[in-house]
């Protein structure tokens, strides 16, 4: 079974189609990435599966039952946009309450066990207003992790985290679904972090999925190329050109082959024109690129 599968979804905001016969699958275990350009309809979609705007149209299955079911409802956890946090209370008192809120049994335990899985135990007496912006989104999620749900929904979680926020909510999202028992959706347009996690993908635009797949898929769809610096590299760029069909410099400064070629071809080719490899290697195009690509409509 999976954790979410929509068909055909919908939604209006008046004259305004912002997601629009969208097909989605989440499968359980899954950290399902879910990027798109700006308006493109993520958040609109995530408000839809938490139930908290109602679907124009299509559907929505939760483990399987409508999305409505109420108790299928109580295992979705959602973090959109910033939690709603009193400023000047703690983030234990903070906690306590939302979990006052949700009348959640043996609150103090449960606390306790969320704010161990964000990392937060050892500053639950900050202020709030005192947590820096990783540690107040790390609050958040322990917030949407109370009464144990098994699907979490988290809008650009990872919005201006510095290097050390970006490790630690890795380490958080892995840790939460270790069990396979829960799953995440993740928005995000920092596609070079959620590619280090993320083990599904989707990818949506003008309101419509374009594409899911799995982080295998994309990395076996992802094209290879060979990248190299020559002694002269505007001859070399030339002399590529004219051998293979898809030459490009990068911004780092390399000269990229994408034609199907070996780097040993590529030495000799260029050796027995005159000019010296400095250095070269194979690599693979990540997803920033692949998505890029598949938004110029090409791949
Ligand atoms: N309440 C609303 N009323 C009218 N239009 C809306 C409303 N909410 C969203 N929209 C429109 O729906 C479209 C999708 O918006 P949405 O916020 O879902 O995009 P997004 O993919 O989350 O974008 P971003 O990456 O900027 O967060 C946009 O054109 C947006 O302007
Ligand atoms: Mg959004």
């Amino acid at each position: 079974m999976n954790a979410v599968e929509i068909k055909n979804l919908s939604k209006n905001f008046g004259a305004k189609q912002a997601v629009c016969g969208l097909d989605m699958t989440v499968p359980m275990g899954a950290i399902y990435g879910f990027i798109g350009e700006n308006g493109s309809g993520k958040s609109t979609t995530e408000k839809m599966i938490c139930g908290l705007i109602p679907a124009s149209g299509g559907s929505i299955k939760l483990y399987g039952k409508d999305y409505t079911d109420i108790d299928v409802r109580a295992r979705v956890g959602v973090l959109i946009e910033s939690p709603g946090c009193f400023p000047g209370l703690t983030v234990w008192d903070n906690m306590m309450l939302q979990a006052a809120n949700l009348s959640i049994p043996n609150a103090e335990k449960e606390v306790i066990k969320v704010l161990k899985t964000v990392r937060m135990e050892g500053a639950a007496g900050n202020k709030y207003k005192n947590c820096s912006l990783g540690m107040k989104q790390r609050v958040g999620i322990a917030m949407a992790l109370l009464g144990d749900p098994t699907l979490l929904v988290l809008d650009e979680p990872l919005n201006g985290l510095d290097a050390d926020g970006m490790r630690i909510m890795r380490e958080v999202f892995t840790d939460i679904i270790k069990d396979g028992k829960r799953s995440i959706i993740v928005s995000s347009h920092l596609l070079g972090e959620l590619q280090k996690v993320a083990t599904h993908y989707g990818i949506i635009r003008h309101g419509k999925m374009i594409c899911e797949m799995t982080s295998d898929e994309l990395d076996a769809s992802c094209r290879t190329y060979i990248a190299l610096q020559a002694d002269e590299m505007s001859k070399t760029k030339t002399l590529l050109g004219c051998k293979y069909s898809r030459v490009e410099e990068d911004e780092a400064g390399y000269i990229r082959v994408y034609d199907l070629t070996t780097p040993e071809d590529v030495v000799t080719y260029l050796y027995e024109n005159g000019v010296t490899v400095t250095e070269i290697m194979t690599d693979k195009i990540g997803l920033e690129e692949y998505f890029i690509d598949l938004m110029k409509g090409g791949k």
